[in-house]
This record gives structure tokens, sequence and C-alpha cells, in this order.
């Protein structure tokens, strides 16, 4: 393996170019010449592909979103598109490819690797739906960014004694909402993991406001009921939906705050700058050692590869231990 390439795919995540960091020095480091995909797969199929060094991911570490940019592509999903991709790859003799993303990319990948592509999946998804890994790249950021509002929400809600809820991102999981609900000391958290009921949850709000409790902060996963307009995000949204519910059956003065794409910038955690760091040379030593068709994950602490075709058959699941945390909790 003398020649590998990265791209970046999907949803962008905080600490992606970490990923595209490592990737490329450790590359260097061990001999390799590495190229840099722009826009994700689109990219690729166009060879938008050039060679990068050790100066082309200098002064990165620290920053969100990706320096190769990333792009979403119907086309790739066919034969076609792949097989575009894959005259490119030979057009440059690019060998090995790393790709940084969530679990599209990698059923993507997976696709290169079945036409003989040795390539690597990285995971990076500020909504931690990716199984394989206990932590994506972004999602400790995200988790900070949506904590840090339920923060500054939770003082106007007790200065206004009102029922606050606040939508975090989240398109089938409730990881993200989860963490933040829990970090955030939310009252309720709504996922689409746990089935809800509204009327209780309306019943508990009044019986805390009986009681002289001055705030109700309530996370709602932004898939919670299907309300989000899937590509578009200008039609419903589970949080305006909930919060009308709320309002309407409690007679209590209710706000609602989207978070939305603030959660998917913001400087990197020192978690997940390392994590994205220790991932990349992982990808980098699979290629080197020539495996294929692997993702890395970190499974308790330790940095992990498994197969692509299991990791993208698998279904991540929400910790339900956590959940019901929560609800001791408050
Ligand atoms: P994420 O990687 O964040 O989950 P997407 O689900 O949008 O994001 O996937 C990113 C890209 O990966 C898609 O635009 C598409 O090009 C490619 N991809 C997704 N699913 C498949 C698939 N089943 N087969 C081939 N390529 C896919
Ligand atoms: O990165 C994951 C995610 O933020 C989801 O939670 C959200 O539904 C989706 O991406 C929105 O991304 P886009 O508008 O780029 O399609």
């Amino acid at each position: 393996m003398k020649r590998i390439a990265v791209l970046t795919s999907g949803g962008d995540a905080p600490g992606m170019n970490a990923a595209i960091r490592s990737v490329v020095r450790t590359a260097l480091h061990h001999g390799l010449s590495v190229f840099g995909v722009s826009r994700g797969y689109l990219g690729l199929m166009n060879g938008e592909i050039q060679e990068m060094d050790t100066r082309s991911v200098g002064d990165i570490v620290q920053r969100a979103g990706t320096i190769l940019r990333s792009a979403r592509s119907e086309r790739f999903k066919t034969e076609e598109g792949q097989r575009e991709a894959l005259f490119q790859l030979e057009k440059f003799g690019i060998e090995g490819l790393v790709v940084i993303g969530g679990d599209g990319s990698f059923r993507g990948a997976k696709c290169l690797s079945d036409l003989g592509v040795p390539t690597i999946g990285i995971p990076a998804s500020i909504d931690n739906d990716v199984a394989c890994t206990d932590l994506a790249i972004g999602f400790d950021t995200a988790t900070n960014t949506a904590v840090d509002a339920i923060t500054k929400i939770r003082d106007t809600a007790s200065s206004h004694g009102r029922v606050n809820v606040i939508e975090v991102m989240g398109r089938t999981t409730g990881f993200l909402a989860l963490a933040a609900g829990l970090a955030g000391g939310a009252e309720h958290i709504l996922i689409p993991e746990v089935e809800f009921d509204l009327d209780d949850i309306c019943d508990k709000i009044l019986s805390g406001y009986r009681r002289g409790k001055t705030h109700n902060i309530i996370v709602v996963a932004e898939g919670v009921g299907g309300y989000r307009d899937p590509g578009q995000g200008f039609g419903h949204s589970a949080g305006f939906e909930v919060g009308r519910t709320l309002q309407e059956k409690t007679g209590l003065e209710t706000r609602v705050t989207v978070l939305g794409y603030i959660q998917r910038g913001g400087t990197p955690t020192a978690q997940d700058r390392i994590l994205a760091s220790r991932f990349g040379l992982r990808a980098v030593e699979l290629l080197m050692a020539g495996r294929a068709a692997r993702v890395v994950g970190i499974t308790r602490g330790e940095i992990m590869d498994y197969d692509i075709s299991y990791a993208v058959s698998q279904k991540k699941t929400i910790n339900l231990d956590d959940y019901r945390l929560s609800e001791m909790l408050t």
C-alpha cells in the first residue's frame, strides 16, 4: 500500500478535521502518499482529488466542519456511480480509502469494498447512531453545545415559571437528546426509542407546578413522532408539536427552542479531537496491514475495528439504564 485517499461524507461533525489531520500525518509518517477527496462520494465520482502534505492539515485540529467539505449523493448509491468512483480511484493510483462519516457513508464504503477497493470507515456523527462504537466523532462536542444551551434556558425558565421545550438533533435516534437531557437535568426526555404519554407528562408538570417547581425543561429529539420534514426542516418540528400540546393541556406558558445547526458547529472538545486522532491512526494502520472493509470504533475505552458488513447490519441501541436514571433524577 503506497497511495491512500481520505474523504468526509454525510452530515459534518466537529472533530472531522482532527480525523483528516490524523489520517494524513500518520500516513505520511509511515511513508505513504495521501490524497484528499473533496465533497465526499460526489467529489470522488467527479475526480476532485488532490495530493495532501503535512501543511495541508495545519491549523485545523481546533476547527469544526471539514476542510474536505461534505456532500450527499444519490448517484453514488447506483452501480453506475460507484463504477465512476472506482474509475477515478484507479486513475489516481489510489490503493486504499478512508471514509469519515456516519452509517450511510459506511454503506457507501461497503459498496466500494465489494468492488475491490480496500476501504476503512471512521465514525463521525453528532447523532452517535453508528453501530460498533460507543462514541462517534462529534457527539461529545454536540452534547456539550446542547447542555450549554439547556443550562442557559433553565435560567430564564426559572425566572418566568415556564415550561421550556428544547428540540435537539437526531433524525431517527435519541442518543444526543438522552445525553444532553441527562447532563442538563431535564425533567422529561422524549426520544424515538421510548414510548411516552403526553397526558402523563402533563400531569407530572402540573403536580410539580403545584409543589412550587419553577421550571420544566423538556428535551425532545427531532425524530420523535415523525414531525421532521426530511431533508428540508421547513415543515413540522417535533419540538413545536410537543410544546403546543403541553401548553394546550396544562394551560402553562410554554416556549420552544429548536437548537438546530449550532449543534453541528463549535470548537471540537478535547475528547473528540483525541478520539479522531486515535481513529485516524488505526484506519491507516489497518490499510497498511492489508486489511479491508473494516470500520474503527471505541468500545469500553479501547480502539477496535469491525467488519463493515457487520457494522452496517447492526442497529445501535439506546442505553435504557440511562433513560431510567434520568427519570429517577427528576
Ligand atoms: P451519514 O453518513 O451521515 O449517515 P447519509 O446517510 O446521508 O449520511 O449518507 C451519506 C452518503 O453515503 C449518501 O449521500 C450516499 O452517497 C452514500 N450512501 C448512503 N447509503 C448508501 C447505500 N445504501 N449505498 C451506497 N451509498 C450510500
Ligand atoms: O448530522 C446528523 C444530523 O444532524 C441529523 O440529526 C439531522 O437530522 C440531519 O443531520 C440534518 O442534516 P442536513 O440538513 O445536513 O441533511
